[in-house]
């Protein structure tokens, strides 16, 4: 083969001295033939299988069919586990372990005889995790979508998978749902192998990935259970092999206009607000300048096409039936930079060309589009200094231009212990002032923005406040919910100052957030604040707590930002 000097594995199994031997030797124990170590694209099939991430229960299967496709192609397949984030059961937030498990599977992908990479991916933070990873090695890198769940059935409707957790407490209080209705939900709601089939974190982690070009195109979609999604998996498997041969690296994908298509694409689908914390990560470890504000400008103003829960009435699987992604691609291609390109050697926009629309309930066309202005809303002022997001798309639009009282929780504990007091001087007006979820604070910044309203103003029939907190929220959620708020309260951040009665000001279409108090009461305040004691004094925590950034950089950590690329200087001696 004449590229043979191209391939990295060659520098462990293509020598002839002791060390050739050894690389070589341990791994027939495994049972591989001579061919296997000459001139074979090694591929490192990252697997966040773990019966611990439910989400990511199939994907062991999913490396198998994986490891058909690489071998027909003439590669050596070679599957890793690696850290996996199980949203539903993490404690304290699994948000606190994505950068760990980035650093799992950089160093993992970096230390071993791997010549491309394929990340099995399902649940919300599995993606962006090893992606972040992957890219501060920059092999040839594919990514396969494990693939949301079907539809969630209760007698006789669709409901969505992580959406009905909010409205928990409304139906026991308000509906009077009894033990045996929430079951009969319990079991019909996620009755499938799979993510979370709203437009949750998982599904837009999917789409990101896709619209970076880091799919075979229409991946996203494909319920985990449908085998055409195995068949994507094969065939991500021979692909991966051609691109390590073709030297199609991460960052040759990965570009600026990579980026920007994946902001224009989130808004035009209602993705999560989780979106741009993890875009931000990832693009700090490849290198491309983002920035917070680059998700208002570029994404503010694209109408919404996807008619999905949360926000709209459909799931996943009938996302996929009306033609999947590829028909959102290609009904927004005035807005994207059509030539970037992508896993397959082709450009974005030649990949999606011809992909028709087969339900336009469930895709809306451009030139009727659901919603004329679906973005995210990066927000400023006094009491955000660096910025805070509102998904207006989910907000109620009675709110979006609001001043109210605020009503001020300290932590997530005092929250719970006072929100349903009786005696809680609250109205619908108020505004819900939560501090301590930041990634410093909590520590890990959990999914918590969209706290449920009193149970006293819910049975008078409001369904929505204005909240605010340094947390982030579910994408299976919804609400007029301030979030992000950046510096957080626990390293000293405006919000850090807010009391109980102070007047808040948020205008949406100003884009402001504004603390009613004057700047000589605030500069009072301040000089009485004293920052809480770290959560931890040891472990991996201490040290995400020492280096995690604000989450208007995507909360990486500092020592994390950037690659050191593929390279191992010292041998195995
Ligand atoms: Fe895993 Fe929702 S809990 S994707």
């Amino acid at each position: 083969m004449s590229n043979e000097k191209k391939l990295r594995s060659h520098d462990w199994f293509g020598k002839s001295d002791k060390m050739g031997f050894v690389h070589r030797s341990w791994f027939r124990t495994q049972g591989y033939p001579d061919d296997y170590f000459v001139n074979r694209p090694v591929i490192g099939i990252c697997n966040t299988w773990s019966e611990l991430t439910p989400c990511n229960g199939h994907l062991r299967d999913f490396a198998e069919v994986v490891k058909r496709g690489v071998l027909e192609a003439g590669g050596f397949p070679v599957e890793f586990p690696v850290t996996s984030l199980g949203e539903t059961v993490m404690r304290p937030t699994s948000m606190l372990f994505r950068n760990l498990a980035s650093m799992d599977t950089e160093e993992s992908i970096r230390a071993n005889p791997l010549d491309g990479v394929v990340l099995l991916t399902g649940c919300d933070k599995t993606t962006p995790s090893t992606l972040m990873g992957a890219c501060s090695v920059d092999l040839p890198t594919i990514i396969v979508p494990g693939g949301p769940m079907l539809n969630g059935r209760f007698r006789g409707e669709c409901i969505g998978s992580g959406s009905f957790n909010w409205m928990i407490k409304e139906k026991q209080g308000v509906e009077n749902y009894t033990p045996e209705d929430i079951h009969e939900v319990e079991t019909g709601v996620a009755r499938s192998q799979g993510h979370c089939m709203t437009m949750g974190t998982a599904s837009t982690m999917a789409c990101m990935a896709e619209s970076l070009g880091l799919t075979l195109p229409g991946a996203a979609a494909i319920p985990a259970v449908d085998a055409r999604k195995k068949l994507m998996a094969q065939l991500s498997g021979r692909r991966i092999v051609e691109m390590v041969r073709e030297g199609l690296k991460l960052s040759r994908i990965l570009t600026r206009q990579a980026f920007e298509n994946a902001i224009v694409v989130n808004s035009a689908i209602g993705g999560s607000t989780n979106f741009i914390i993890h875009l931000l990560a990832i693009a700090g470890r490849i290198g491309v300048p983002l920035a917070l504000e680059d998700f208002d400008a570029l994404g503010g103003k694209i109408p919404l096409l996807l008619n999905l829960k949360p926000s709209g009435s459909y799931l996943m699987e009938d996302f996929y039936y009306a033609g999947g992604l590829p028909v959102i691609i290609r009904e927004m291609r005035s807005y994207l930079h059509n030539d970037a390109l992508t896993v397959n050697g082709k450009s974005l926009g030649a990949n999606c060309a011809v992909s028709p629309c087969y339900n336009t309930d469930v895709i809306a066309p451009l030139e009727r589009p659901l919603q004329h202005e679906a973005g995210m809303a990066v927000l400023k002022g006094n009491l955000c200094e660096q910025g805070a997001v509102i998904k207006p798309s989910a907000a109620s639009p009675h709110l979006l231009k609001h001043r109210g009282r605020a009503v001020v929780f300290e932590s997530m504990e005092d929250y719970h212990a006072r929100i349903d007091d009786p005696a809680l001087e609250i109205d619908g007006s108020c505004v819900i002032v939560l501090k301590g979820v930041g990634p410093v604070g909590y520590p890990g910044m959990p999914e918590v923005g969209n706290v449920d309203l009193p149970m006293q103003l819910l049975q008078k029939g409001v369904k929505d406040m204005v909240r605010i907190s340094d947390g982030r929220m579910s994408g299976t959620a919804g609400g007029t919910v301030v979030l992000h708020v950046s510096p957080e309260s626990s390293v000293g951040g405006t919000l850090a100052l807010v009391r109980d009665g102070d007047m808040i000001e948020l205008d949406v279409a100003a884009r402001r957030l504004h603390l009613d108090v004057p700047d000589e009461e605030l500069a009072a305040r301040k000089a009485q604040w004293m920052p809480p004691e770290p959560a931890t004094t040891r472990g991996y925590v201490r040290l995400y707590i020492d280096h995690v950034q604000q989450a208007h950089l995507g909360a990486d950590m500092d020592i994390l930002r950037g690659g050191s690329g593929g390279e191992v200087r010292r041998d195995l001696h």
